[in-house]
């Protein structure tokens, strides 16, 4: 496995592999690797003659400064995790060398931007598209690996990809979860010891909503899991919306969509969690 801090070694490092027709997939990280990112790593070494993983804390997507001075930094343990599962190069660059010069560029998505994290985090996913779009141009890869728990990324960087004209397979790869439901996330190792009991109960209502679904009125199933984070004293609700999984927009009926999302964001004490469940897919609901 190559370590690269330079997008000219790292392009350097490229050009000899794609001279040998090998196929590239990349998957961009911001570090503190947790199994999340392996079974992304893994699904990617598994598609691609060569797996790029980007470990690059960027801070032009926190619109929060104390949630980026607290943002983990462990280059060696992650470079350890991905030699161990197949990466073959890692990019860990510097801020200098990702921004030599402030990324003035405005990106606009429209409606899928103004929903859910969009309002709460302003700013976050003109930053999430300014380094995709970076990290896009400096590694060109045939496919990028991008994991289902942040549901609305996925929509915003498949649209900044179409903007853009870039040629390159967009794969989302589903949520890994603790043993007892947690979505894997770096902001876990954050939660006290209650709070992280608690925070499994946000992937239970979800799972219970998803039960009730097929019986009841997509107003129930939302009225269920919003109550039922309500109830808990440790839970601060941000949002949670049924969307459409394409558009993200809000659908108020099952009928309204053939795929139908329900993203929620949750503070658990100081820490901000999120999650979602699929309730209907190709027009069927989920079992
Ligand atoms: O999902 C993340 O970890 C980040 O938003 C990403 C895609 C690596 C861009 O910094």
């Amino acid at each position: 496995m190559y370590i690269v801090n330079t997008i000219a070694e790292l392009k350097e490092k490229l050009n000899e592999c794609r001279s040998r027709h090998e196929s590239i997939g990349l998957v961009p990280t911001m570090g503190d690797l947790h199994a999340g990112h392996v079974s992304l790593v893994k699904r990617c070494v598994a598609e691609n003659d060569v797996c790029v993983v980007s470990d690059f804390v960027n801070p032009t997507q926190f619109n929060d400064k104390n949630d980026l001075a607290a943002y983990p930094h462990k280059p060696e343990s992650d470079a350890a995790l991905l030699e161990k599962n197949g990466c073959t190069i890692v990019f860990m660059p510097s801020v200098e060398e990702m921004y030599p010069e402030p990324d003035t560029r405005e990106f606009h998505f429209g409606a899928l931007e103004q929903v859910m994290e969009g309002p709460y985090r302003p700013g976050h996913f003109n930053g999430v598209a300014q380094i995709v779009s970076k990290l896009f141009y400096a590694v060109e890869p045939d496919r990028a690996y991008f994991g289902e728990k942040d549901f609305q990324q996925i929509a915003i960087v498949r649209n900044m990809v179409a903007q853009l004209g870039l040629k390159l397979q967009i794969v989302s790869c589903p949520i890994i979860r603790e043993a007892d439901g947690l979505a894997m996330s770096s902001r876990n190792a954050r939660l006290s010891a209650e709070e992280r009991k608690t925070a499994a109960h946000i992937s239970k209502y979800l799972f219970e909503s998803r039960d009730m679904a097929s019986s009841c009125p997509l107003s129930a199933v939302r009225e269920y899991v919003i109550d039922h984070i309500n109830t808990e004293p440790l839970f601060r609700l941000d949002y949670y919306d049924i969307v459409d999984g394409i558009s993200l927009q809000p659908v108020q009926n099952w009928e309204d969509s053939p795929y139908a999302v329900g993203c929620i964001a949750v503070y658990c004490g100081n820490v901000r969690l999120i999650d979602n469940v699929v309730y209907k897919i190709d027009g069927k609901m989920v079992k």
